[in-house]
């Protein structure tokens, strides 16, 4: 008997192990709709040009190479705070936030869980269905008891707006709520900024703990005009948490680049949390990674930088979006009767297909399309090149 003799394998991950699939596959007509990763017309992940102008600044400024504090670039966390609560928000100028900089959204999310969990002594969370495959599995690895609230309307494919309030309503007093801050993952489908308040109201009411999962952050309406969940638990007293990703609207996939945020009910209480989030963060990764934050924080602190990344932000938002015209357009012309329009109601990088688990798999084997397997597609991943593929194939399987 050996020691891993008794390690069984571990099931593929359901976004990160398709896309390992999709690399090895030798059919060069592949289509990848899978994770959640920016490409441009010519299907490529991008650089973008205000990064590039930063890593040059960078190089040339020969920056610190020593560890970063425990809580991340202070420069970076300034910056990052102030973008994810929006310009003119009070609460970054009160000490009411504790923010750190953390390996990636997943990273903030995960030191939420075990701050919670092991701070908070709370282990009870609710998300909604469906959600991002990982969000149950971080939390259940932290020790937590996952719900679920209904959220999409299948039918319809939008928001159950009134199952989900309800169910709000009726979560026990004291529960964490996980909300996805803006371009819900994996339906695309949110709440509006009347339903935010109302939201916001609720979790108040019921002394609800929210995580706002903010990792989409400026491929909604824009930067500043997808605040609007944060801002709606801001103008409330509520104590909350919000876990920024910079993969998307920076590019910086590899660079493990987030940030996350705890308001406090006051700026000594704040004090006490960073204390807590920094033994932990200690004992988990010692201090987070410093390359993508030096990049943002150089961004956001030029005006001239920031007004490029802005433009290229609206950029990609714009693309994605004329990919979802597109995409319809050529659903149509491809003879499929379904209507696709809901697409176009559908808000960031993913769209919930309405396919179904054998249709994904067939669209997989016989065609080379990949998207995950739940029918969510990654819109971003759709190219005037292969949208007539992609829809030809499409039409195949629903015929
Ligand atoms: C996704 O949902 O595809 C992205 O958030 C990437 C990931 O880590 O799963």
């Amino acid at each position: 008997m050996h020691l891993f003799d008794q390690v069984s394998p571990a099931p593929a991950d359901p976004i990160l192990g398709l896309s390992d699939t999709f690399r090895a596959d030798p059919r060069p007509e592949k289509v990848n709709l899978t994770v959640g990763v920016y490409q441009d017309e010519a299907g490529k992940v991008p650089a973008l040009r205000s990064v590039t102008e930063a890593e040059l600044r960078l190089t040339k400024s020969g920056r610190n190479r020593s560890y970063l504090p425990i809580s991340g670039l202070p420069a970076f966390n300034e910056q990052v705070q102030a973008l994810a609560f929006g310009e003119g928000s009070l609460l970054p100028g009160t000490g009411r936030i504790a923010s750190l900089q953390t390996p990636g959204g997943t990273g903030a999310l995960r030191v939420a869980a075990e701050f919670i969990a092991q701070v908070l002594n709370k282990r009870s969370i609710w998300v909604s269905k469906p959600t991002w495959a990982n969000h149950p599995a971080i939390f259940a690895r932290a020790g937590f008891e996952i719900h679920d609230y209904p959220y999409f309307d299948a039918k319809n494919h939008g928001l159950d707006r009134e199952a989900f309030i309800n169910a709000l309503k009726a979560i026990p007093e004291g529960d964490v709520v996980l909300l996805h801050g803006c371009c819900h993952n994996p339906t695309g489908v949110d709440p509006s900024a009347a339903d935010w308040e109302q939201i916001a109201g609720i979790c108040r009411e019921r002394k609800l703990v929210p995580i706002v999962d903010f990792a989409y952050q400026g491929f909604d309406r824009g930067l500043a005009e997808d605040t609007v969940a944060v801002q709606a638990f801001a103008a409330t007293d509520l104590e909350f948490l919000v876990a920024s990703s910079f993969s998307k609207n920076f590019g910086l996939y590899q660079e493990r680049t987030g940030a996350l945020h705890v308001v406090a009910d006051k700026s000594q209480a704040a004090g006490r949390v960073l204390s807590q989030l920094q033994v932990l963060v200690r004992t988990m990764y010692s201090n987070p990674p410093a390359y993508g934050a030096h990049i943002v924080a150089t961004i956001l602190n030029s005006t001239e930088l920031r007004a490029q990344w802005e433009s290229e932000v609206a950029g990609m938002r714009n693309r994605i979006r004329s990919m979802r015209e597109l995409f319809v357009q050529h659903l149509k012309n491809a003879g499929v009767s379904k209507d696709f329009g809901f697409l176009l109601e559908q808000n960031g990088m993913f769209s919930f297909s309405g396919l179904k688990p054998a249709e994904v798999e067939q669209l997989r084997e016989e065609h080379a399309v990949y998207m995950i397997g739940n029918g969510r597609i990654n819109v971003a991943g759709i190219t005037s090149d292969n949208v007539e593929r992609l829809c030809q194939a499409i039409a195949k399987v629903l015929s």
